[in-house]
């Protein structure tokens, strides 16, 4: 692999000398003011999303030194080892592909589609399995006796899914509840176990490795509550969805979709994980949400870096994060349905980019993976924008607006659509109060993303221009994206304590951990 670390570039010591120069003191005010063209310059169309980049800390200047930036650490020939299969990532020796389960088959009449001749075979494997799992799906949907699917995983195997039925909530099919279970607190699944017949659930335990303790713990307490109250066929009331096709099986799941350990967990909606979403809008909703993020991925490798939206929102990221300082991202959907996804963004972007080592595993002397926290507007405006207009540190928001309401109340859409435009406004603008108590600063940066509707294609694009955002930024970091060694410790340590828990065994225990068991055990 022919990377560059950042730091080592050239452009690295320009954007340095550029942020000390006109980047600390630049004015988004001022830059309005003198450049009446600056929201074209820095707005962008990408398929399904316009993007409105005019409000944050950024000039022409710095915009073309990241870009320097990018082709410096190579970035593109990083981006076309991901596209063309190549083990980017390198501590697990494996390939990142979850660009190819939303590629369309190949068409015979079209020799020069993008997708590489060597995966001709893989891709094909890729539609016998999606097509197999829409037909389960086409299969549930019409089947009445089947009212509740409970889908059992954590982490990527359930935020995608929950996030995507959530927003797409509108395109889900009546009669149908959906249920996502994911903490090993038993409050959880007993909750939704209470509300549930055996004969009319569908389990659908969500596991790549189908090793996870969470998980594999729920699916055993829900196969014994399944048994207990009458229900005998397991083969109808539970799938399983994972890499490991076996475990599964030796679990007593007999109806099972696989994918491919070239699918990261976070990545891996668009796979069998995604199943409880095909479920609720259906396979041509499901092809649709495919569809909008192939779409977004083709304009990641084919759009010029300089009016390519991931690629301009990942090097903003880094500007933010490595010279302005910012440590922080908030993200506001300003549509209630979106409530999931600034869930489903912390773990892309924190257990993707969220490392200290480069890819070779030398400590990095810069940040990397900023914290992402939000909900949805306009409550977060009540709750924590305060500390937006006028804390002491400066966060960048990332807002998303959504042109066309799907209900036909009166008034409520003009509302919310004026409080998205109003709070970037006033961040930006600020407000001069003598200094005190009143005064806002403004020059507070933002982003805004814009759709026209939320529709299973427009959120297929915009989490794939999330996906690539956050490869971006990676990319130019030089570290491993697709690794998560971090949650390791946590898991291997959790096994020790509950033996300790049990058996009551503090010896060799630091005090703290020891101090808090015997509390526990008294
Ligand atoms: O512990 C982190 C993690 O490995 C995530 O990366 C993953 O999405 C989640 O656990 C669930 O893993 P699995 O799908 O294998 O149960």
């Amino acid at each position: 692999m022919n990377r560059t670390r950042c730091d080592r570039t050239p452009a690295w010591g320009q954007l340095q000398a550029a942020f000390e120069a006109t980047g600390r003191s630049f004015d988004v005010r001022q830059a309005f003011a003198a450049d009446p063209a600056r929201f074209e310059a820095f707005s962008q169309s990408a398929p399904h999303v316009f993007a409105d980049l005019s409000k944050n800390r950024i000039d022409a200047e710095a915009e073309a030194l990241l870009l320097d930036l990018a082709q410096q650490t190579g970035l593109i020939a990083h981006r076309d080892a991901m596209f063309s299969g190549e083990a980017i990532n390198n501590t697990e020796q494996r390939a990142v592909m979850h660009w190819l389960l939303r590629t369309p088959p190949l068409d015979p009449a079209m020799p020069a589609q993008s997708v590489h001749r060597h995966m001709a075979e893989t891709l094909h494997e890729v539609h016998t399995t999606l097509d197999a799992m829409l037909a389960f799906a086409e299969k549930v949907r019409a089947d009445e006796a089947i009212t509740d699917i409970v889908n059992i995983g954590i982490g990527g195997s359930d935020l995608g899914p929950q996030m995507a039925v959530l927003a797409l909530d509108e395109f889900v099919l009546p009669g149908k509840r959906f249920h996502f279970v994911s903490n090993v607190d038993g409050h959880e699944l007993n909750a939704v176990l209470k509300k549930l017949k055996p004969e009319s659930t569908l389990f659908l335990v969500a596991s790549k490795t189908f090793t996870t303790i969470e998980t594999m713990t729920n699916a055993q307490s829900a196969k014994r509550w399944f048994e207990a109250h009458g229900g005998t066929d397991i083969a109808r009331h539970f799938a399983a969805l994972t890499t490991h096709v076996a475990a599964a099986r030796a679990f007593g799941i007999s109806t099972t979709f696989g994918f491919w350990d070239w699918v990261g967990g976070r990545y891996s909606m668009w796979s069998a994980i995604g199943l409880p979403l095909a479920i609720a809008i259906g396979a041509q909703g499901f092809k649709e949400f495919l569809a909008g993020a192939h779409a977004m991925d083709e304009h990641f490798r084919n759009a010029p870096l300089a009016h390519n939206l991931p690629v301009r929102l990942g090097l903003l990221d880094v500007w933010y994060r490595n010279f302005h300082g910012f440590s922080s991202r908030s993200v506001a959907p300003y549509h209630s349905a979106l409530k999931r996804y600034p869930a489903y963004l912390q773990q892309l972007e924190m257990e993707s980019n969220g490392k200290r080592v480069d890819a070779s595993g030398e400590a990095l002397p810069y940040g990397t993976s900023p914290v992402i926290w939000g909900e949805p507007g306009t409550n977060g405006q009540h709750a924590y924008f305060q500390m937006l207009h006028q804390g002491t540190d400066v966060v960048p928001v990332e807002f998303v607006a959504v042109k066309q309401a799907k209900h036909m109340l009166p008034g409520h859409h003009t509302l919310l659509l004026a409080n998205v435009l109003a709070q970037a406004q006033a961040l930006m603008l600020g407000k001069t109060d003598d200094g005190g108590h009143k005064h806002f600063t403004g020059n507070r940066p933002s982003t805004l993303l814009l759709l026209d509707e939320l529709k299973p294609a427009s959120l297929g694009a915009l989490i794939a221009l999330q996906e690539h955002r956050v490869f971006v930024s990676g990319a130019v970091w030089g570290i491993n994206s697709f690794d998560q060694w971090g949650v390791e410790l946590g898991k291997v340590l959790a096994k020790e304590v509950e033996v300790r828990l049990k058996s009551g065994n503090t010896q060799g225990l630091d005090g703290s951990t020891a101090g808090l068991l015997a509390r526990l055990r008294a």
